[in-house]
């Protein structure tokens, strides 16, 4: 039988070693994720201006792939997390982003317009919609570190239309709108709003190709002279803070949607159907593509977002449908509105 005194060095000889092996695995640990941060930047381009830069931003990426991890070990959820581009920023600082922060709600209360789709019965809709298997939606684009997410909503919904009624899908200009459109809020990549968009596109009688004047991600000077390439008649707002009439217009065409981009799970969102709970402060323009019904019975919006392939499923997102907020998951269905032909 140990003596007190011994038990006492036995102690202290594991609180030792068992530390000291704490300390080789946190080691290890911290040895493994430097490397997948080193594998991160190569994958991103991304290239820091000194050590200094370098160790704070490994900190902010150790603590975001714990968090993914921690968020996807939990395992009861509908959706996961993944360590995109944006693995190097807090959130505070992705908020911040142009990225994320491209859409400036309306400053006045909007005059309501039209309603096209008022009439169309709720129960006469198909069960699934999704305008790409129509040819409706053009790849996923990147829009950068540029905040005119409101530029590539309404150019995606304006792509949309001019598809369903032509029958010719053309990839817009973002550009042209960034450089020449600087009316109501629209300022090119300090933000914009889609309705303002659509106002511009028929004011100058359409917008020419993306080929033509392509996406540079950063204010320039309007080219003016360029060629239109399609054009559209006018815009109506979806009524506000109602999904059911969303999806009346979202059968009929791809919808420009503002959201509440900024929260974590919107930051790592890898796949899935978005769920719980979300910010509503809109900061973010996407465009509703159309919707349906996970084999779990969970209903919900398929969404073109504009940072990429390497962000959501292959760029796009489902988001929960007709939740109980009326006012939809992140905002979703507060500011909805589509061009018309
Ligand atoms: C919807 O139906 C009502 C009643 O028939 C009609 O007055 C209205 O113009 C219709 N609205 C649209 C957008 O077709």
């Amino acid at each position: 039988m140990a003596t007190p005194k011994a038990l006492i060095l036995a102690i202290l000889g594991c609180a030792f070693f068992c530390s000291a092996a704490f300390a080789a695995r946190d080691l290890n640990d911290d040895a493994a994720m430097a490397l997948r941060h080193e594998q991160w930047m190569a994958q991103y381009n991304r290239v820091y201006k000194d050590a200094a830069e370098k160790a704070q931003r490994f900190e902010v990426f150790k603590a975001n792939v714990k968090f993914i991890e921690a968020f996807n070990a939990e395992g009861s959820r509908k959706f996961w997390l993944g360590v995109n581009q944006f693995a190097d920023l807090t959130n505070d600082e992705f908020r911040a982003t142009k990225t994320n922060k491209g859409f400036k709600p309306s400053p006045v209360k909007k005059v309501p317009t039209g309603f096209r789709y008022a009439n169309v019965s709720v129960d006469a809709l198909p069960a699934t919609v999704d305008w790409r298997t129509k040819g409706a939606v053009t790849p996923i684009k990147d829009q950068g570190q540029c905040g005119c997410c409101w530029a590539f909503s309404a150019v995606a919904a304006t792509e949309g239309i001019v598809k369903i009624s032509t029958g010719k899908l053309v990839s817009l200009s973002e550009q042209e709108l960034v450089d020449c459109d600087v009316h109501g809020e629209d300022q090119g990549c300090e933000g914009g709003l889609m309705d303002d968009a659509f106002k511009f596109i028929i004011k100058n009688g359409g917008l020419t190709t993306e080929t033509s004047y392509p996406y540079t991600a950063e204010d320039g000077t309007c080219k003016s002279g360029s060629t239109s390439a399609a054009t559209i008649k006018g815009y109506e707002d979806v009524p506000a803070n109602d999904e059911a009439a969303l999806m009346k217009a979202v059968a009929s065409q791809p919808v420009s949607v503002a959201v509440d981009g900024g929260d974590m799970t919107f930051q790592f969102y890898s796949g899935g159907v978005m769920t719980g709970s979300c910010g509503t402060d809109l900061d973010h323009g996407i465009a509703a593509i159309g919707y349906g019904v996970t084999g779990d019975g969970t209903k919900y919006w398929l969404m073109k977002n504009s940072w990429g392939t390497t962000w959501g499923e292959n760029g796009y997102l489902r988001m929960e449908k007709d939740i109980s907020d009326k006012r939809g998951m992140c905002g979703l269905a507060m500011e909805p509105s589509y061009p018309t032909k």
